[in-house]
């Protein structure tokens, strides 16, 4: 059988000289173009995205799997994804970095490929542009931190961050305390250890079935993480013998199976735009309201933060997704094919569950109904979303009067002052944060509260705005406005003072002001558009989609294949 890269490797002629010869400069012996599977290692290593900063020795023991099943391994760089240095936000560039790995992929010898993700965005990203050229794939991902230890107690990245900014802000909690803390909770290799988004996109992939068991929970520095990245270098070397490509793995059913798990996981809101966008790239239909109707009755079976108490490590050791998958029994769809060879069921209907605590059972979940809910109404035509394992019960239901803020900057200008006319029955609103407003969509949505509520003891307030926000986050927060304000959504109509309305076993967000007097204020001129810049904002602003799409630019939609012209040598 000969592969793709034959068309490179294989010709004695003048090209198949260039492209064997230049490659042996490496030290390539002979023999390895010999016919055999060239398999391209997309790395996402960089001192920038501390999160993947360990993935050179990572990509050393895929290496090894893949010369171990007699391939040829190619690795290979992509712009890397960090989420806490890039600016204005990472998901700014992640459908620029899918552009690049679809287009290396196609471009080179590569028979099959597999995707070392870690940090938030990379795992999306890797994936979305492979899924366009649609060759056999497999995912590894770097694994989580081991859990933070502050002063006796666990504390989870971004979650117990968020919390303890807002003890300084209250008063509990010291300066000196807090400062303590920043070297206790980021203390391996690894990327964030709560049910954030690269947990949650970690945990899919493996619902997904595009990894080997256990992928989402193994810790970044335990031994097995290599055994498992060296494992799935052998196996993609088959999965290209076999033509296993990711169309012949992903289909509806497994996107169903990887909603139902992100509710029984508690898994990050960031995950609904991530995997439309993937879903689009397969083109297989899946919409905004599959992940109501899908999530609404799934029981909340992990107790990890932000959602319950425990970390990744801990999920680990108490039986990983495998145990969750066989928890969540005929709830998924066990015949879902898998990069394995088996279904998802088979590889998981023997898989232990040693600590009820951390994977509850269904008959004992830590909550009835856990997924992610999509809200509609004249304040969200095109639908809003929020994580209800995440928000306080009492605020499910609320009517407040609205607090509006135009962007984040006047949000930060204002929310601690004490002349600011608010209360915790109040509901903060802010608009311009959304794929358009603030280029990248940032994770603001989680809106700190007001310094004056935090020292009288209040812990939670509704919030709403077209913004996301870090999977690592938790509040009754109402996220991804569609349409934005922005882009013409209802959001920019609303005025402080004006009653909101949410109802989230309704499924309603409603704005209380009458519809002439919505027209009259859809009638005053609108504030002047963002002008649209220069170099890759300008590509953005013109293809960006809105959230409940997937976020991805509007020509990238779609398989193209990994068909290419020859070359022009
Ligand atoms: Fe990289 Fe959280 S910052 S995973």
């Amino acid at each position: 059988m000969a592969f793709r890269s034959a068309a490179w490797f294989g010709p004695e002629d003048r090209n198949g000289f260039m492209h064997r010869s230049w490659m042996k400069n490496q030290g390539i012996p002979h023999r390895m173009f010999d016919g055999r599977p060239v398999i391209g290692i997309c790395n996402t290593w960089s001192d920038l995205t501390p999160c993947n900063g360990h993935f050179r020795q990572i990509a050393e023991h895929v290496r090894r799997g893949v010369l171990e099943a007699g391939g040829f391994p190619v690795e290979f760089p992509v712009m890397s994804l960090g989420e806490m240095l890039l600016r204005p936000t990472a998901m700014l560039f992640r459908n620029l970095v899918s552009m690049e790995v679809e287009e290396t992929i196609r471009a080179n010898p590569i028979d099959g490929v597999v995707l070392l993700c870690g940090c938030d965005k990379t795992t999306p990203a890797l994936l979305m542009g492979a899924a366009s050229c649609d060759l056999p794939t497999i995912v590894v991902s770097g694994g989580p931190m081991l859990n933070g230890k502050h002063r006796g107690a666990d504390i989870g990245s971004g979650t117990n961050l968020f919390s303890m900014s807002e003890d300084v802000r209250a008063g509990r909690m010291s300066r000196q305390q807090f400062m303590e803390a920043e070297s206790c909770m980021s203390r391996s290799a690894g990327h964030c250890m709560t049910m954030g988004t690269a947990s949650t996109m970690a945990s899919l992939v493996e619902a997904l079935g595009l990894t080997l068991p256990q992928n989402a929970a193994i810790p970044a520095v335990d031994s097995r993480r290599l055994v498992l990245a060296q494992d799935s270098g052998r196996r993609i070397v088959d999965m290209v013998r076999e033509d296993l490509r990711l169309s012949r793995v992903l289909d509806r059913r497994s996107f169903e199976n990887a909603i139902v798990v992100n509710a029984a996981i508690g898994g990050s809101t960031n995950a609904v735009i991530h995997l439309l966008a993937i879903a689009g790239r397969c083109e297989i239909p899946l919409s905004l309201d599959d992940f109501d109707q899908l999530g609404r009755d799934v029981p909340l079976l992990v107790d990890l933060m932000p959602s319950g108490r425990f970390l990744m490590e801990d999920f680990f050791y108490a039986g990983g997704l495998p145990a969750v998958l066989r928890a969540l029994g005929d709830r998924l769809h066990r015949n879902a094919r898998t990069v394995a060879g088996l279904t998802l069921g088979e590889l998981s209907a023997d898989a232990p569950c040693w600590n009820a605590e951390v994977i509850r059972s269904p008959d004992d979940p830590l909550r009835e109904k856990a997924g992610i809910a999509v809200l509609r109404g004249n304040l969200a035509p095109g639908g809003a979303i929020i994580k209800p394992s995440a928000a306080s019960p009492h605020l499910l239901r609320h009517r407040g009067r609205a607090v509006v803020f135009d962007g984040l900057q006047d949000f930060r200008t204002r929310i601690d002052d004490p002349d600011l006319d608010v209360d915790e029955t109040c509901v903060l609103v802010m608009r311009g944060v959304g794929l358009r407003g603030h280029p990248g969509m940032p994770e603001v949505g989680n809106m700190p509260l007001p310094r004056k509520l935090l020292q009288r003891g209040v812990r939670d307030m509704v919030r709403i705005s077209d913004a996301r926000m870090s999977g690592t986050a938790y509040g009754t927060v109402i996220l991804h406005v569609v349409p934005e304000a922005a882009a013409g959504g209802p959001l920019a109509l609303v005025e402080t003072g004006d009653i909101v309305e949410v109802d989230v076993e309704r499924r309603l967000l409603r704005l209380d002001v009458a519809e002439e007097v919505l027209s009259r204020r859809r009638a005053n001129p609108a504030p002047p558009a963002r002008p649209v810049g220069t170099g890759y904002e300008r590509l953005y602003l013109h293809h960006i989609m809105q959230a409940d799409t997937g976020a991805d630019f509007d020509f990238l939609v779609g398989r193209r294949g990994a068909a290419v012209a020859d070359n022009a040598h």
